[in-house]
């Protein structure tokens, strides 16, 4: 079956919307440097004209095979399966390829999930926090302007690993990270927290940015705040 790259003339002239390949995406990622970063369960990839997700997907299929290698039992295997989706960022301006991504995130992670764990090794709180995180990860807007389409500040989450099987979530605009920090594609470890995380007596009411508590990664979905 041959692969829609272009959905109509309109969107190529509006948005320079024309989805690569997967014979184009597989060769960029087989690209040794690429390769190696993918193969790391905490190197992160913002992909900042996401589209539908060739690359991402792609890229969270490669991270969950390398997480098997990388895990000794399979409690921790599902650890490392949320740790690898956690690192994957997208940032997408039309409204319905945000959807498609979210939808095609989603589906390759239950499918890799699925094909890997037996139905008495299946925790549905694992797959309820993927969704989170991909929620979470993957955000409508213009990565120009970074701001929603309904002018809100982009907001994205670095999600910390906290000992063997907790994570930190923290949120931050992508703004301060653009600013405060390196290149796009290193979102994690690069940035400076907001001002606003730094005091806890002056909390803007009006602000995008929630406090989580520290929670074991498959309860990433309560989405607990302080
Ligand atoms: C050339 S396509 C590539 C899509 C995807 N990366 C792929 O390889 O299939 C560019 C994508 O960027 C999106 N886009 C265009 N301008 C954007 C902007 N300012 N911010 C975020 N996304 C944008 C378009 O809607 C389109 O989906």
């Amino acid at each position: 079956m041959s692969e829609k790259i272009i959905k109509s003339a309109d969107r190529v002239k509006i948005a320079g919307e024309v989805f690569t390949p997967k014979k184009t995406v597989d060769f960029m990622l087989d690209q040794p440097e690429i390769k190696e970063k993918v193969n790391s369960l905490t190197t992160t990839f913002l992909e900042p004209s996401a589209g539908e997700g060739a690359f991402l997907v792609e890229i969270l299929k490669r991270k969950l095979e390398y997480a098997k290698t990388q895990s000794k039992t399979n409690k921790e295997m599902q650890k490392n399966f949320l740790l690898a989706l956690s690192t994957l960022y997208g940032i997408e301006l039309m409204e319905d390829n945000v959807e498609m991504l979210v939808i095609n995130m989603v589906n390759t992670f239950r499918d890799v999930y699925f094909n890997t764990f037996s139905h008495e090794e299946q925790n549905h709180k694992v797959l309820k926090s993927a969704n989170v995180i991909i929620s979470a990860n993957m955000a409508q807007g213009d990565t120009l302007t970074r701001k929603t389409a309904t002018g809100e500040p982009i907001v994205f989450s670095e999600w910390t690993p906290v000992g063997k099987t907790k994570v930190q979530r923290t949120e931050y605009t992508f703004d301060s990270i653009v600013e405060d920090g390196g290149p796009l594609g290193s979102v994690q470890n690069q940035y400076e927290q907001l001002d606003l995380f730094a005091s806890d007596e002056t909390e803007d009411e009006d602000s995008n940015v929630r406090h989580y508590l520290p929670v074991k990664w498959e309860d990433v979905y309560k989405q607990l705040v302080e």
